[in-house]
């Protein structure tokens, strides 16, 4: 579904990913995880088009897309819930959610939001409470509830537990799962390592802009120089 190659990227003269290779097969959910600093929202960054490439090879459904717009590779299939959640503070929910929504992927706006309310109640009880007024989760919730307004094949999702109570964090990844088993590919970028890897098929590890580890997530899981670097065992 997705193919990375060789991926070189950065900002302006500061180099930060020099050589990134990956791999998502459709259904799948892969985890990036990987130090403070490491690549990982760049890397996502870069696949959406919004951070600017040296060199390397970007496919989406077997379609080069290094180079498109971000609009455009959002109307293909392949969406981003970016890092801190970027929610529009002073819009209610419902206007978020109209903001993520892309015509022409075959569903209407209230088509897709009936759906988006059902997986997630809060968000129809607080439709037009402005965002700025949600707690945390329900605004990781809402950010994740807009990546859906546009009928993403694959969606990447940059750290949706950070900062948020164990709890809520355990909501948010059953929330993951359900959207998996909805057909979803998926990428997670997490620090919270253990719990990614409980949940993915496929992980890499980022480690100064290189992919220095990737393996089954249970490997990786397992792994004891991997457990002492990132997990705090
Ligand atoms: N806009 C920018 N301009 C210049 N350098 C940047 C910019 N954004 C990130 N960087 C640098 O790129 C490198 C990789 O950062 P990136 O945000 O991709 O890492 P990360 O793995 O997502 O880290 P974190 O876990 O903190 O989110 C870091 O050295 C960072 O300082
Ligand atoms: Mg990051």
């Amino acid at each position: 579904m997705l193919k990375v190659a060789g991926l070189k990227a950065g900002y302006g003269r500061t180099q930060v990913l020099f050589g990134i290779d990956l791999d998502v097969r459709a259904g799948e959910i892969v985890t990036i995880i990987g130090a403070n600093g490491a690549g990982k929202t760049s890397t996502l960054r870069s696949i959406s088009g919004l951070t600017q490439i040296y060199s390397g090879e970007i496919e989406f459904k077997g379609r080069p897309i290094k180079g498109l717009p971000p609009e455009e590779i959002t109307r293909l299939g392949l969406a981003h819930c970016p890092e801190g959640r970027q929610i529009l503070q002073r819009l209610t929910v419902e206007e978020n959610l109209l903001a993520g929504y892309i015509p022409g992927r075959g569903r209407s706006f209230d088509e897709i939001r009936t759906q988006v309310y059902d997986m997630f109640p809060i968000l129809k009880e607080r439709r037009h409470s402005l965002a700025s007024r949600m707690s945390g989760g329900q605004q990781q919730m809402l950010a994740i509830g807009r990546s859906l307004m546009a009928t993403p094949e694959l969606l990447m999702l940059d750290e949706p537990s950070l900062g948020l109570a164990p709890k809520i964090i355990n909501q948010i990844f059953e929330i993951i799962i359900t959207l998996s088993k909805s057909g979803i590919s998926l990428i997670v970028v997490e620090q919270n390592a253990a719990v990614a890897l409980e949940i993915a098929d496929y992980a890499y590890v980022i480690d100064a802009g290189r992919c220095s580890v990737e393996g089954g997530a249970n490997n990786v899981l397992n792994d004891p120089d991997l457990k002492a670097a990132y997990l705090g065992a």
